[in-house]
């Protein structure tokens, strides 16, 4: 079953926005777990405008499910990362200040980079993850890099669903198809909601994680947060 990473940025979010520690993103963190989340995903920007580095220190050791860390590979963010040394660290290429990612990596481009930061990650035994579109260049790219994984950035799939739910699906078929030959393991991630998670998790064989956190924290100010967790595991059985 593909696993459902819960990405927990929102409620940092909301917490900054008082300066106090309402809502309280460990206790959030831990409850996404007791409701079913198999994994937190958090993604520490340099401004530390939502998850603060602290925050991130003080996550890994009260988890009990997979952490993943996204992040563009700073040193300041690998330093953090080899110091927490959480299940998976995901690379994305955004600039510091990005509003959210919003593009996969130049994994052609940037291969030097990419291959020197994962080898550094392995030997940390962190299993790496890069951020890619769908691109089969790129695909063939991120397998050069070295990297266990990758994740499909799904924003255009997202926007596509609703008017075609099987044209918007078909490119991410077709990379998941190439990465999964070329032995990486795959994950998604990016505007993924109730509406269309079912249809993608059907469609992408060999999908092992999606992050979600914009459409799953929001959907929680409806519906409560241990029903929301529940209804996107759901989509994923
Ligand atoms: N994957 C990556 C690399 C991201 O940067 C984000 C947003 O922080 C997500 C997944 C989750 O996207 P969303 O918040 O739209 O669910």
């Amino acid at each position: 079953m593909t696993k459902l990473s819960v990405n927990i940025n929102k409620i940092a979010l909301l917490r900054n926005s008082r300066g106090g520690n309402l809502p309280d993103v460990l206790k959030a963190a831990l409850d996404c777990e007791r409701f079913g989340a198999q994994g937190i995903t958090v993604h520490p920007r340099p401004d530390e405008r939502h998850i603060r580095y602290s925050d991130v220190r003080e996550l890994k050791p009260i988890l009990s499910t997979e952490f993943n860390i996204e992040g563009y590979p700073s040193e300041k963010f690998l330093d953090l990362v080899h110091e927490v040394k959480p299940h998976q660290v995901t690379l994305v290429p955004d600039a510091p200040d990005a509003l959210t990612s919003n593009a996969g990596w130049d994994t052609i481009k940037n291969k030097a980079l990419l291959k020197e930061v994962i080898e550094r990650l392995k030997k940390d035994n962190i299993r790496t993850s890069i951020f890619v579109d769908t691109d089969l260049d790129q695909i063939e790219g991120a397998a050069a890099t070295g990297t266990d994984r990758v994740e499909l950035y799904t924003e255009n799939y997202a926007a596509a669903y609703p008017l075609n739910p099987e044209v918007a699906v078909e490119p991410y078929r077709k990379a998941a198809h190439r990465a999964h030959k070329y032995g990486l393991g795959i994950n998604a991630g990016h505007d993924l909601n109730l509406h269309n998670l079912s249809f993608f998790n059907k469609n992408i064989a060999h999908l092992a994680e999606v992050s979600i956190g914009h459409a799953l924290i929001s959907d929680a100010l409806y519906l409560g947060l241990e029903n929301t967790v529940r209804l996107y595991m759901r989509q994923l059985q």
